[in-house]
């Protein structure tokens, strides 16, 4: 049985992922490692949590000692790495959390990759799952490749940049077996209600102003997430060593337009008069270093392992809306805080 640990598995992206391997791959057993920060939630993962091939260890990589006992016991062959401080006005007001974990935290786990498989990586790999923000902003056109160069603009991309160069430095120095991909805005299912989509969705909801940063005219190439999960699945399993692949949706979007869209579908479902949720929309103070515009040519993943999107973007945030009114207790709970206070008990002194 192949032994694989996913680091963040309790957060957005990480939960589909987990789900995704846990369902899919039975001959499995899948480790879900994370610390349980703000935005970690192990409601996330109530319908697997329970599977014969799921195991949960709450643990922080930003500690090496913790790090390298849990490769040592338990013997890993592979690694798909999501853990991370993932918010950039987060980034922005306070830099220090990304440094620890998104760096620090990535190297203590190519330590303890390295250390525990000894130099025999035929049949281990490290997946490191980073962002298209690495690219730092386009202009009106072009669109990020896997050959642009990496110029990050907020303490968050430059985070997830350097991890970025030191999970390549671990290939070309010491022969680990890596590969990364670069991925767009992600949007679905418990998604934490500080990013743009839920954010609005909830506030939309509970008739609160939905803040615009600046005039709204910044861009975002919008994916559905389980499209990522997929696609990681798909490179984890097919990818040659020590590539790299952008994953993006073909689906670009200016917030304003988006957050219009998102109105229309919130009034249809609401039952609300055609334009009362827009009434909500109300500009504020642009993002400071505020990126104009991220697109990403996945032409290298279509060709090479034949992925694409599977979902237009107006049926997915329509689910999205949908998921969201569904499971207002997971909601409420995390806008509550309460999801944290339950888990701070169930883990005290751990
Ligand atoms: P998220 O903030 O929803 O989840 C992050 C998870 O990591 C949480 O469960 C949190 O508890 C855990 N974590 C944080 N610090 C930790 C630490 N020190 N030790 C162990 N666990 C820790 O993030 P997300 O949006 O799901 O993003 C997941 C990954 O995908 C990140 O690496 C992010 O950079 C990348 N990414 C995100 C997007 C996006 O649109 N959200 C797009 C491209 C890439
Ligand atoms: O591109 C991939 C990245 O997408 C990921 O690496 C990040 O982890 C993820 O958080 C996301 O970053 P963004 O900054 O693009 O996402 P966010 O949802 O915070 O913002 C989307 C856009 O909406 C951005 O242009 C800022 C704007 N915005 C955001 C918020 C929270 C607003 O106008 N108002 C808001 O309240």
């Amino acid at each position: 049985m192949k032994k694989i640990l996913i680091t963040g598995g309790a957060g957005f992206i990480g939960s589909h992922v987990v789900r995704r391997f846990v369902n899919n791959y039975p001959q499995y057993e899948i480790i879900n490692l994370d610390a349980l920060t703000y935005a970690g939630n192990l409601a996330n993962l109530t319908d697997v949590e329970n599977k014969n091939n799921y195991r949960f260890v709450k643990a922080d990589i930003t500690n090496a000692a913790e790090i390298n006992n849990l490769f040592k016991s338990e013997n890993f062959d592979a690694v798909i790495h999501l853990a991370a401080e993932s918010h950039v006005d987060r980034s922005i007001a306070d830099p220090s959390a990304f440094v620890m974990t998104n760096v620090i935290g990535t190297v203590n786990l190519l330590n303890a990759a390295k250390e525990y498989w000894k130099g025999d990586y035929a049949n281990k790999r490290f997946y490191h799952v980073s962002t298209d923000e690495v690219y730092g902003a386009l202009g009106e056109t072009g669109m990020f490749t896997e050959s642009t160069s990496y110029d990050p603009h907020s303490p968050y991309s430059a985070s997830k940049a350097s991890s970025d160069h030191f999970v390549r430095a671990y290939h070309d120095t010491y022969g680990l077996d890596i590969v990364i991909s670069n991925c767009s805005n992600n949007y679905g299912s418990h998604h934490f209600p500080e990013k743009l989509i839920p954010l609005a969705i909830n506030n939309i909801k509970n008739n609160r102003p939905v803040p615009v940063y600046g005039k709204g005219e910044n861009v975002r190439d919008w994916l559905w997430v389980e499209d990522h999960a997929r696609a990681i699945d798909v490179i984890f399993h097919n990818a040659k060593t020590g590539q790299t692949y952008n994953i993006g949706g073909h689906n670009e979007w200016k917030n304003i337009d988006l957050i219009h869209l998102l109105c229309t579908i919130m009034d249809q479902k609401l039952g609300r008069a055609e334009g009362e949720s827009a009434k909500l929309i109300t500009f504020v103070t642009d993002r400071a270093g505020h990126d104009l515009r991220y697109a990403i040519d996945s032409t290298k993943l279509q060709n090479e392992l034949d992925w694409v999107p599977s979902l237009q973007f107006e049926e997915g945030l329509a689910k999205t809306v949908d998921w969201y009114l569904q499971n207002e207790d997971w909601l409420n709970n995390v806008t509550s805080g309460n999801y944290q206070a339950y888990y701070d008990n169930q883990y005290k002194g751990r």
